[in-house]
């Protein structure tokens, strides 16, 4: 538990610069290869960890990334504590800081882990929100470094299918990074406006935004294929009708053949075959996908050393 005023949260990849995001992959690049490195950095440190929606990989992968540093993590799941029951996040945030060092969240809205880091004196990480998902996105952008090498700027990104969490998180990474992203979605289910806008206004790094209806369109050319599911945590309910407005909006081999050369295919996961992502895409590009989502132990590890370290 810190005394002083945190230096900083971790809630979206657009509040931290380009070269403090660098240094994150660095570190989490040092950290792939060494893993007992900064073992004991974070000795005698917690972080709570609550969540309002499922998980295993952020779950688990804060949790292990916890105990290698010499700390430990604590579940907090909604319906087992207070939370779940309406004590206020600004409760919360001041309670978990006299107790612990930091604290991941996964929840809805983007607006509770805003609130949660305003009045917590410890460092908040987003773990998702219905708006971003930013430790996914950096991770993202390691696996991409590890296989493609360092200059990633006018890199040609396609996402496929929902204009969500994980679409409004390529948007902030794009403006980063310089990517050229374009994005598929169908007419209705585009991502957020405002982030959109942002990206398509600035004139930062050489990024791109674009947005069509036709992932054919999207896909023409790129180096890098990204898709997640129709229905994210939260939309169980339009599940069925999302399924016959997200028809077409699959990676699969008609999409692959229109794409650059040996095409790198990623997915976040969970992963629903047929639907986002044609069953033998998913087996032909498995390694890259459980490396991705390895790779989100090492990053997050880099990000904990960096926020709760001494
Ligand atoms: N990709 C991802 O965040 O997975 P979980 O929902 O299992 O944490
Ligand atoms: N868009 C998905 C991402 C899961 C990691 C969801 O929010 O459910």
């Amino acid at each position: 538990m810190s005394e002083n005023r945190k230096l900083k949260d971790f809630l979206d990849l657009s509040l931290w610069s380009r070269n403090e995001l660098e240094g994150l992959l660095d570190l989490a690049a040092e950290l792939k290869q060494d893993p007992a490195k900064f073992s004991q950095s974070l000795a005698g440190k917690s972080l709570a960890m609550i969540f309002k929606k499922s998980s295993t990989r952020t779950r688990v992968s804060f949790e292990v990334g916890m105990f290698q540093l010499g700390g430990q993590a604590i579940f907090m799941s909604a319906t087992h504590t207070q939370v779940g029951r309406g004590e206020p996040l600004e409760d919360t945030a001041r309670v978990l800081s006299r107790y612990v060092d930091g604290i991941m969240i996964r929840t809805f809205e983007h607006a509770e882990v805003e609130t949660l880091a305003r009045y917590a004196s410890v460092p908040v990480i987003n773990g998702l929100t219905d708006l971003l998902h930013p430790c996914q996105l950096l991770t993202d952008i390691f696996t991409i470094k590890e296989r493609l090498g360092e200059n990633l700027c006018g890199l040609k990104v396609a996402y496929i299918g929902d204009g969500n969490n994980m679409a409004n998180s390529w948007i902030n990474a794009a403006l980063q990074f310089g990517f050229d992203l374009r994005i598929a979605s169908p007419s209705g289910y585009e991502p957020d406006a405002t982030l959109l806008e942002r990206a398509q206004q600035s004139t930062k790094g050489g990024s791109k935004v674009t947005v069509v209806n036709d992932p054919l369109v999207a896909a023409q050319g790129v180096r890098v294929l990204n898709t997640d599911v129709w229905a994210s945590m939260g939309q169980e309910d339009e599940a069925v009708a999302r399924r016959k407005v997200f028809a077409g909006f699959q990676i699969n081999d008609e999409l692959l053949a229109v794409a650059a050369p040996e095409p790198l295919v990623l997915h976040c996961l969970p992963a629903h075959r047929g639907e986002e992502i044609s069953a033998e895409t998913f087996e032909r590009y498995q390694d890259l996908i459980f490396t991705q989502a390895e790779n989100r132990l090492h990053v997050q590890k880099a990000l904990l050393v960096t926020l709760l370290a001494d």
